[in-house]
């Protein structure tokens, strides 16, 4: 069975915001997800401390959040073998789940099972990583993430020149020839948002910019009026 992907009201080009867990208090979970009750999605960072030089958590909190979270969780996968462990945040009830492209022997076979557990399917490139590289398989995912910093840790500085690959992944959505949200991850906050939705975005993360912000609810606001407008040009 393939899960519906993406319905109508996903691709309308609202602005998404998904604020980052990364940034917040780990040893207040329950009560960080529930600061963020306003964003689209929630987006956590699964990383194994081998595909990136960072461990933060897996599968059982990731079970534990999604019990709790009142916004669908986007599951960011910077792990080695995501064949082998990718399904098993989408049979959790991760809404989206995205995989690394370098990561992958098989995207289009990860994608199919994700999909198939009934998540939509993301694919993630690093800031050096082509898209070219990928073109031919991104038909057969849901969201396209590119990182805009290199995956591992948050706080880092926005990377300006992966705007392109934004741009072109735009042209191919606008064009028809591909069906997916465009996610960008790193570095995004009130300084750097409107150039990333002038390129393209549909869906922004946002972890120190949200988590570092005396009131959350306010920073997903404030950034999401920020991308509506650059959208509108
Ligand atoms: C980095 C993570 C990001 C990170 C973003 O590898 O994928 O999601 O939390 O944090 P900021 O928004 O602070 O750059
Ligand atoms: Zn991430």
């Amino acid at each position: 069975m393939i899960a519906a992907p993406l319905d109508s009201a996903d691709v309308s080009r609202e602005p998404l915001i998904a604020p980052s867990l990364l940034s917040a208090d780990f040893a207040r979970l329950a009560d960080e997800v529930a600061r963020v009750a306003d964003a689209d999605w929630l987006h956590v960072d699964v990383m194994d401390a081998h595909f990136v030089p960072n461990l933060t958590l897996g599968l059982p909190v990731v079970e534990a959040i999604q019990r709790v979270s009142p916004v669908p969780l986007d599951c960011h996968l910077m792990i080695e073998d995501p064949e082998r462990w990718a399904p098993g945040y989408a049979e959790a009830g991760a809404r989206n789940v995205t995989v690394h492209a370098e990561a992958c022997t098989d995207p289009r076979k990860v994608a199919r099972d994700l999909r198939a557990a009934g998540a939509l399917a993301g694919l993630a490139i690093k800031p050096g990583t082509p898209l070219e590289d990928y073109l031919d398989v991104l038909g057969d995912f849901d969201t396209f993430l590119v990182m805009s910093v290199e995956p591992g840790f948050g706080g880092q500085s926005f990377i300006a020149d992966v705007l392109p690959k934004v741009r072109r992944a735009r042209e191919l959505v606008d064009a028809g020839e591909l069906r997916l949200l465009v996610e960008i991850d790193g570095g995004i906050n009130a300084g750097t948002i409107e150039q990333a939705a002038e390129a393209g975005v549909d869906m922004f993360v946002a972890g120190s910019a949200v988590y570092g912000a005396d009131d959350p609810a306010k920073a997903i606001a404030a950034l999401r009026a920020q991308a509506a407008a650059a959208m509108r040009g």
